[in-house]
Parts: C-alpha cells; sequence; structure tokens
C-alpha cells in the first residue's frame, strides 16, 4: 500500500519516517528542492532527536521527491501534513492545504483515502473533500478523514511511535479500516469519531494546555506577591489525578509554533461565529504579558539596561528544539537591545537560527562560561539541562554583579542563595 506524505515538516516528516519505521513504504513530498536533495542524501532538515537516525535505518522504504504526480498517482493514502500558518487576523492560513487537495485531484489515478493531518479549522476536511470533487481528473473515489497530529518538538519520534491515542475523524467504513490498518503496528488506542469533532480535539487540546500553562502562571505570579512558592504548589496541585502533574511548570509563557497559533486560531473561530471563548482569550493576554515578566522584575535593580553587560542563556522556545518561533527571547532581546544593552548570548542548539534574525545586534558564545565573563545581569529563556547543570557558583565567579534572572525554575532557591547570588525565579520567594 503506497503512502505519500505531502510536507516535510515537523508533522509531515516524522509522521513519513515513523510509517516506514513500522513496515509501510513511505514517498515525501516537498516543493523545497533543497531540502528534497538534503534527505536525499540522509540529512533531516529539522533538528529533531532520534529522526536522522531513523532515516538512515529506513532510508530504502522511504523516497523524496518534488513531483506531485509521481508521489500522489498511484498513493492509496495521502497524507497531508503541510503548514498552516497564523494570518494577520488570528486565524489560520490553508493555501497550503488546498493547494495539495487541488494537486490531488488532478493527479490521483486509483480510489484513496486522503488524511488531514495538518492542524486545521473545523470544517476543513469538508472543504478539502469539495475541492477535491471538483477538480477530480478521473472517475475515482477519494475519501477524506481527519487525523490530528500531536506531537512534540524534541520528543517528536517518540511521541509518534508511542502516542497516547490515535484520532481518527472518518466518515465511511471503508476509510476507518484503511487507517487502522496503516496504524496497525503502532499498537495505539484510536478514538473514532465524525471528521468535525477530530478537528476540534486537536484544537481543544492544545488549546487546554496552554490554557493550563497560563493558570499556573497566573497562581505564581500570585505566590509572589502573597508569599508562597509555586513549585510546592504546582506539586500539591498535580498530585491529583483529576489535574495531573504535567504543564504545571511556571514560567516566562508558551511558544513554539502551536499554542500560540492555535489559541488565536480558536478563538478567531468563535468570534467569526459570534461566540466569545473568554478562558482562550485570558490564556492567550496572560502569556503576552508574562513574557516580558523578566524585564519588569530587572527595574528593581537598573533603571535602565543602557551600558549593562547582558549574558543571555537560552533562545529557543524550549529544549530539544531549534525552533525560535514565539519564543520569549524574541520579545526581551529586542528590548534590552533598544535600551542599549551589550547582550551575549548562547544556545547549543539555536543560535544559528538566531543569527540570521540578528546577525550582528548581539555577541554569540560557543559556552556558558563565555557568555557570563563580566556580565552584569544574566537572563534565563529556556530549560536547556546544560544550564540545569551549570555550577551556581560559577555564576558568581565569572559575572561582574551575579544578577540571575531565570524564567524557567532552573535552580533551587536555596542553593542559589548559599552561592551568593542574587536570584530572581518565577513564582517563588526572591
Ligand atoms: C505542542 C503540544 O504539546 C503537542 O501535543 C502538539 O502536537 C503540538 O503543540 C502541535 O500542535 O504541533 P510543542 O509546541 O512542540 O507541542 O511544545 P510543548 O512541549 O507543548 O511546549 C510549548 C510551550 O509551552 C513551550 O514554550 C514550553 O516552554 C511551554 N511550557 C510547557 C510551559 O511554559 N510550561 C509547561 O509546564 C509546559
Amino acid at each position: 500500500m503506497k503512502i505519500s506524505v505531502a510536507g516535510t515538516g515537523y508533522v509531515g516528516l516524522v509522521t513519513a519516517v515513523c510509517l516506514a519505521e513500522r513496515g509501510n513504504n513511505v514517498t515525501c513530498l516537498d516543493i523545497d528542492e533543497e531540502k528534497i536533495s538534503q534527505m536525499n542524501k540522509g540529512i533531516a532538515p529539522i533538528f529533531e532527536p532520534g529522526l536522522e537516525e531513523l532515516m538512515k535505518k529506513n532510508k530504502d522504504n522511504i523516497t523524496y521527491t518534488t513531483d506531485y504526480t509521481k508521489a500522489y498517482s498511484d498513493a492509496r493514502i495521502i497524507i497531508i501534513g503541510v503548514g498552516t500558518p497564523e494570518k494577520k487576523d488570528g486565524s489560520a492560513n490553508l493555501n497550503f492545504v488546498y493547494e495539495v487537495a487541488r494537486q490531488i485531484a488532478q493527479t490521483v489515478e486509483n480510489d484513496c483515502v486522503v488524511i488531514v493531518k495538518s492542524t486545521v479549522p473545523v470544517g476543513t476536511n469538508d472543504k478539502v473533500e469539495q475541492i477535491i470533487n471538483i477538480n477530480k481528473k478521473n472517475n475515482v473515489l477519494i475519501e477524506v478523514v481527519s487525523n490530528p497530529e500531536f506531537l512534540s518538538q524534541g520528543t517528536a519520534v517518540n511521541d509518534t511511535l508511542n502516542a497516547a491515542r490515535i484520532v481518527l475523524g472518518v466518515e465511511s467504513e471503508n476509510a476507518e479500516n484503511v487507517l487502522k490498518k496503516m496504524y496497525n503496528d503502532f499498537n495505539i488506542p484510536f478514538v473514532v469519531t465524525d471528521r468535525r469533532s477530530a478537528e476540534m480535539i486537536k484544537y481543544a487540546a492544545n488549546d487546554f494546555l496552554a490554557l493550563k500553562i497560563s493558570y499556573i502562571n497566573e497562581m505564581a505570579n500570585l505566590c509572589e506577591i502573597v508569599g508562597a512558592n509555586i513549585d510546592d504548589v504546582a506539586t500539591g496541585m498535580g498530585m491529583d489525578p483529576r489535574i495531573g502533574n504535567r504543564f504545571l511548570n511556571a514560567g516566562i509563557g508558551y511558544g513554539g509554533s502551536c499554542f500560540p497559533k492555535d489559541t488565536k486560531a480558536l478563538h478567531w473561530l468563535a468570534s467569526f461565529n459570534d461566540y466569545e471563548l473568554k478562558t482562550v482569550k485570558a490564556a492567550i493576554e496572560v502569556n503576552e504579558n508574562q513574557k516580558i515578566k523578566l524585564i519588569k522584575k530587572s527595574r528593581k535593580y537598573y533603571d535602565t539596561f543602557n551600558g549593562l553587560n547582558i549574558a543571555v542563556l537560552g533562545l529557543t522556545f524550549k529544549p530539544g528544539t531549534d525552533d525560535l518561533r514565539d519564543a520569549p527571547s524574541l520579545v526581551n532581546i529586542p528590548l534590552l537591545i533598544e535600551d542599549g544593552a551589550h547582550v551575549k548570548a548562547w544556545d547549543p542548539v539555536g543560535a544559528e537560527n538566531f543569527k540570521k534574525l540578528f546577525p550582528d545586534e548581539i555577541y554569540y558564545c560557543d559556552s556558558i562560561q563565555d557568555t557570563l565573563i563580566d556580565a552584569d545581569i544574566c537572563f534565563i529563556f529556556t530549560e536547556w539541562a546544560e544550564i540545569k547543570n551549570f555550577p551556581l557558583y560559577k555564576y558568581k565567579e565569572l559575572m561582574k554583579n551575579p544578577l540571575i534572572l531565570d524564567g524557567r525554575n532552573c535552580y533551587s532557591l536555596t542553593e542559589a542563595e548559599e552561592a551568593g547570588l542574587v536570584y530572581e525565579s518565577i513564582g517563588r520567594r526572591k
């Protein structure tokens, strides 16, 4: 059964490679020739632990191409995993998805099932089906199925191979059977529903997680005011199985390519239908404010950053990725530069991408140690393991003034105090 995957970003490529790992033959399609030629050499176009190894291991079962006719004409399953970027008004831009639908309609020569894996607003699968039926060249049956993806960057391969559930939004028994067959060797429970509910599950799940983070961040802010400790509060809350202990880490807000985009898209969809999603709106607002929390805290110590040496540790939106999309660093660093600070930054994998956006404005260091030398303030934006394991006494040794503003609660308060640091974190006693 030939499977083709349109789009080789996080969703498309990881899905393709994991399907190959489970014994399927997969063709990956992308319009970007450079990416395809890289993948043909065994190089992953994205930083994702374990992905390149699996690409190499399954190289005989994966074909990479830019030729959509070759990819679609004889495929039995076509997976759409292209991007749905945010439009200016917050809604999702579906042009890539619709373009793939048109290409499928024009090329498919057999009955097949089209799986929409990209995160798309409710009703998009219906529209994809419509586009396919209007543009269909041959007299074949093309069924459209919603099968949203729940992988996280940094753990994408494991999340796909060992997902908690596989959601199938189907409108026919045949489509359900085809998908169940494709996922047969994954051994993961299915949630079978209609297409609109499947589309909704994806947004509802992501927005709930975003809400959970904004909620814990608000509790952290209140802890600071009333003198409580968010770490203990989160532990105490999380032990209740109805709440669960994950996604209760307070910090300087969520970033990435999903939560910021998906909260805005769902809020937009509701507003478009004359309904206001008040909780989601609040989560978005809390997150915007949370991102500049450390700068606000720094005002206790300095009125201006002008002339100060500032060390920044961590640039990516979370550890385990080189992705900067909606990362707190992108909001904070321009503010520091504008105010006249001399910024030095370190990130184990994200620095190259940051350099493309800020080539000359900041100095990039190869080690945490070099970044800290002579610094007046150290900002921590990402909880990389290298930062968490960096000995606290070294901050005191290396920095001019050891003021640490930690946006990810990397260190214990007691240890920071014992090391003689002025240490500010999120939701904990100073
Ligand atoms: C998220 C979801 O977790 C995935 O299930 C989903 O499939 C994916 O979006 C998507 O829609 O494609 P991802 O954006 O890769 O995955 O990253 P997360 O691990 O969810 O982290 C998102 C942000 O939340 C990060 O900035 C992280 O630092 C922040 N976060 C996470 C917190 O601030 N506190 C937490 O307790 C957890």
